[in-house]
């Protein structure tokens, strides 16, 4: 079975990390985001992953150069220009002549979802496409579901306006399509999934949709990137991974607390580092505080950091403090 993973967005919210590297590629607890989610889909039978790439390929090359992760063969697929959700997808799975069943899946979510399980829902309901569902507190930002009894999708509402709808049943980002929905998808044309076919095949009632309560979250933001890494060293999934990377060099009097250190990152004498990611190859000076934090660059001695984001060639100077920063600022970036 083929897998279609989308890797194309710009990762927007969580500039500076994503200036240097594309959002999948960033680790959570040291792995590769896009490796965590492919290795989910092998488990559930998947031998091929198309990466539906909008821009900047090379770091996707780069990567994965023998075209393998986590054991499975990739094809990249370069869209001309980002073609948007559904144009995407139809070019990845045109591109590698996908005429089966197949799966979809964003590329910037961490879930635990059995997709062997919303295999067979999908076959057993004979749907044309099936979402997985997951509840969420604010379902504004994400696209909002109305699902029946039966499993078949009823509405489907992408960022829903406030009052639109009472649900707080949201697309998960993880899809089984049967190759049809391809039909719907006119070649190399920009298209959203999301606001266009989706709402057509609820129109059609060929739209089945499977919720479950299991691990979900949306690594789009910086906090949320934090807590999918926090969540992986801490018991909260079922998977527990290590939370110091390979050649990553740690000062005995450093104090770590419930923090994710790179591989290869450096951190000084005298740190405390609470509830912070430092990223692979960043480097902390001596006696540095860094607390809720992502850093991928380089924070000097003495410095304190509180609810900050580092990209990876900033420079934070001796005995700083800075509280809700990014550096440097996204928004002074053209
Ligand atoms: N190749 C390619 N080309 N990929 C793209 C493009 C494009 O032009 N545009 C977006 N993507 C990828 C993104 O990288 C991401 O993996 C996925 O498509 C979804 O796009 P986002 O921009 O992240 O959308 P969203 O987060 O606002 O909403 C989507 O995800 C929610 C769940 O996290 C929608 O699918 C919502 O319905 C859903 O609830
Ligand atoms: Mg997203």
């Amino acid at each position: 079975m083929h897998a279609v993973v989308l890797v194309g967005g710009f990762g927007t919210r969580l500039r500076p990390l994503t200036l240097s590297t594309p959002k999948p590629l960033l680790p959570i607890a040291n792995v590769r985001q896009l490796e965590h989610l492919i290795a989910n889909l092998g488990t559930a039978g998947v031998t091929e992953v198309v990466l539906a790439i909008g821009f900047k390929p090379e770091p996707f090359f780069e990567a994965f150069p023998e075209g393998v992760c986590a054991g499975i063969k990739l094809h990249y697929a370069v869209e001309p220009e980002p073609l948007d959700t559904a144009g995407a997808i139809a070019f990845a799975a045109r591109h590698a002549g996908v005429n089966e069943t197949f799966v979809v899946m964003n590329g910037d979510i961490m879930c635990d979802v059995d997709i062997a399980e919303l295999v067979k829902f999908h076959k057993a309901r004979g749907a044309e496409g099936t979402l997985h569902l997951t509840p969420v507190e604010d379902p504004s930002q994400y696209g909002v579901v109305e699902v029946n009894e039966d499993g078949w999708v009823q509405r489907f509402v992408e960022k829903p306006a406030p009052g639109e709808t009472d649900s707080r049943v949201i697309n998960a980002g993880t899809y089984v399509l049967e190759p049809s929905v391809l039909d719907r998808m006119p070649v190399n044309q920009k298209l959203s999934i999301e606001r266009v076919v989706f709402p057509a095949m609820v129109a059609e009632g060929v739209l089945a949709a499977m919720p479950t309560n299991d691990y979900w979250i949306d690594t789009g933001r910086p906090d949320t990137y934090l807590q999918s890494n926090l969540d992986l060293i801490d018991g909260t999934r079922s998977l527990i991974l290590s939370s110091v990377g390979i050649n990553s060099v740690i000062a005995p009097s450093a104090s770590i607390t419930h923090s994710v250190i790179g591989e290869n990152a450096v951190i000084g004498e005298g740190c405390v580092v609470i509830d912070s990611v430092v990223l692979p190859g960043a480097t902390v000076g001596k006696r540095v505080r860094l607390e809720r934090s992502l850093v991928m660059g380089q924070v000097e001695d003495d410095a304190s950091l509180t609810d900050c984001v580092i990209g990876e060639h900033a420079v934070i100077a001796v005995g700083a403090e800075l509280i809700a920063q990014r550096v440097p600022n996204p928004d002074e970036i053209k």
